[in-house]
């Protein structure tokens, strides 16, 4: 039995434990220590049977071989901070995959990845580093999603379509099949997206259209 922290204890970190709780279900694997979080007014608080345990820093003091982290926080920004952060702390990552997804076994997926109840991926699909799949969502064939994606809950995501790093798609959105959308784009609620997206913008609609540039972050 590994050991498992959930760092963000934000309702996606709750999320994220109860997939630590449905995979000890099918098969005791993980002893869910509890969260960390570098808001201070959450320490030692309890959510949902677990507690925060302290700052990312905790991290330094209890160093252990089969010690596991999982990044639960959904925007890509924060995301990455953390990670540069616990990384000097020497933090292992795990995946978090709960038990009803399916998935062929032609999907590569990154470290760090989220994968949340009822999402299906198909075929020949890589996953990038610490990206999010939230609930519901689907992923067709040969689909590349970049790093540190938050991808929402009932996405659909069609055959070659290429999602660059640090992309958020908002809940309910689809993109029809070989679409790529770039780097750092915001994809907002709903939308329905046909043509490519480049870097660095928010679209929306249906069909999808760029509503505002955004600032490299
Ligand atoms: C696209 C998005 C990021 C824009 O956020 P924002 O900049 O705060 O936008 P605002 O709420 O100020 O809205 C600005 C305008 O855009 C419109 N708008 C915002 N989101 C829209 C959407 N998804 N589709 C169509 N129109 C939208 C608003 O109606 C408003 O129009 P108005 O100026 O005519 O009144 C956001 O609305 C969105 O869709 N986020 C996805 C969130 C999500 O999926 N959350 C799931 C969490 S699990």
């Amino acid at each position: 039995v590994e050991k498992v922290v959930i760092i963000g204890a934000g309702s996606f970190g709750r999320e994220v434990i109860e997939i630590f709780k449905c995979q000890n279900k099918e098969k005791k694997s993980w002893d869910i220590l509890g969260f960390l979080d570098d808001n201070k007014k959450l320490h030692e608080k309890e959510f949902n049977g677990f507690s925060v345990l302290g700052g990312l820093e905790w991290l330094k003091s209890n160093d252990s071989e089969n010690l596991y982290c999982v990044i639960a926080i959904g925007t890509p920004k924060i995301q990455r901070i953390v990670f540069e952060k616990v990384k000097k702390y020497g933090a292992r990552f795990t995946k978090a995959i709960h038990p009803s997804v399916i998935m062929s076994d032609s999907i590569e997926l990154g470290q760090g990845v989220i994968l949340c109840a009822g999402c299906i991926l198909t075929i020949n699909i890589k996953i990038g580093n610490f990206s999010i799949i939230n609930m519901n969502s689907t992923i067709g064939h040969d689909v590349v999603v970049g790093d540190f994606c938050v991808i929402n809950p009932a996405v659909k995501i069609n055959g070659e379509d290429v999602i660059g790093d640090n992309t958020v798609i908002g809940t309910g959105a689809t993109l029809i099949d070989e679409i790529s959308v770039g780097e750092n784009v915001t994809i907002g609620a709903g939308a329905v997206v046909i043509k490519p997206v480049p870097d660095n913008v928010v679209v929306f609609g249906v069909p999808a259209k760029i509503v505002m540039h955004k600032k490299h972050d």
